[in-house]
């Protein structure tokens, strides 16, 4: 798998490595850059949203559910605590949350993921860097495999400290970028097998966009310093499935009191 890139300082999504950059498979190859990449990756789920859930049980054997699980139970919530599923996709995370006696609401971009989801849970349009949801209105965030897909995650970071209350939990869970044996394996099932399960099931250039794209991910140092940066503490970091996805979790810090300071 291609290494992370270096971030820019202003915090935007990193460009893609210019080892990613191999011309001529369509909209998404090379990786698109931040100006290009909300588009391209609005259309790309359009299009692969009626086989997203199916090519999604068949390359990670059905481990995603286990993952999903997971990311509900780190979130440590309450029975009838209300969670923001930001880019929800088809909904498996928010039907997850459900099934764990939570009151789910999913955010995406793509409408035609919202519609393939048969919307079973309250759902919105928007883009997860300008949520129509007010301030520290819900007690938790969840996502799942959304953080490489956003064009500026900083920004999205800070969307999700803003929406949530203090106290709040965040459930981050999305592919981790792999060393040694780990790397070789993956690299070989992701970059070479899924490839070919999209290309008989879906869309040939979504399903090497989608392994390639955890090169937009920064650093894991500096991608817990964003997670902190947007108002989040206890930042925890686990690897699951045998280090192949990484699951971060956070807890809303309080707004700072104002002290009253007495004049003389
Ligand atoms: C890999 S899918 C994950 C879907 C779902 N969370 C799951 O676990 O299956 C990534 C999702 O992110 C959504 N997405 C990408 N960029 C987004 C943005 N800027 N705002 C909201 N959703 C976005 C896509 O439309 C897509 O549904």
């Amino acid at each position: 798998m291609s290494p992370a890139p270096t971030p820019p300082a202003s915090g935007a999504a990193p460009s893609p490595p210019a080892a990613a950059q191999t011309p001529g498979f369509g909209r998404l190859d090379p990786l698109p850059g931040p100006d290009q990449k909300t588009q391209a990756v609005r259309e790309m789920f359009d299009t692969i949203a009626s086989r997203y859930d199916l090519v999604n049980r068949l390359m990670t054997f059905g481990l995603d559910i286990t993952w999903r699980r997971r990311t509900v139970r780190a979130l440590g919530l309450a029975a009838g605590c209300c969670v923001l599923d930001v880019a929800c996709g088809t909904g498996d995370l928010s039907r997850e949350l459900a099934r764990q006696q939570l009151r789910p609401i999913g955010a995406d971009l793509s409408a035609g993921m919202l519609r393939a989801g048969l919307a079973t849970v309250p759902v919105i349009q928007a883009d997860a860097s300008d949520l129509p949801v007010p301030d520290a209105a819900v007690d938790g965030v969840a996502c799942a495999f959304g953080m490489r897909n956003f064009s500026n995650l900083p920004a999205v970071l800070a969307e999700m400290g803003r929406v949530l209350r203090p106290g709040g939990r965040l459930a981050l869970l999305d592919v981790a970028p792999t060393t040694g044996v780990v790397h070789m394996g993956h690299r070989l099932w992701f970059e070479r097998a899924v490839p070919i399960i999209g290309a008989i099931f879906s869309d040939p250039a979504a399903y090497r966009y989608l392994p390639r794209s955890v090169a937009y991910l920064p650093p894991t140092p500096e991608l817990l310093s964003w997670v902190r940066r947007a108002g989040f503490s206890g930042v925890n970091r686990r690897l699951l499935g045998g280090g192949i996805v990484q699951l971060i979790t956070g807890t809303r810090t309080p707004a700072p009191t104002t002290s009253l300071v007495t004049r003389p």
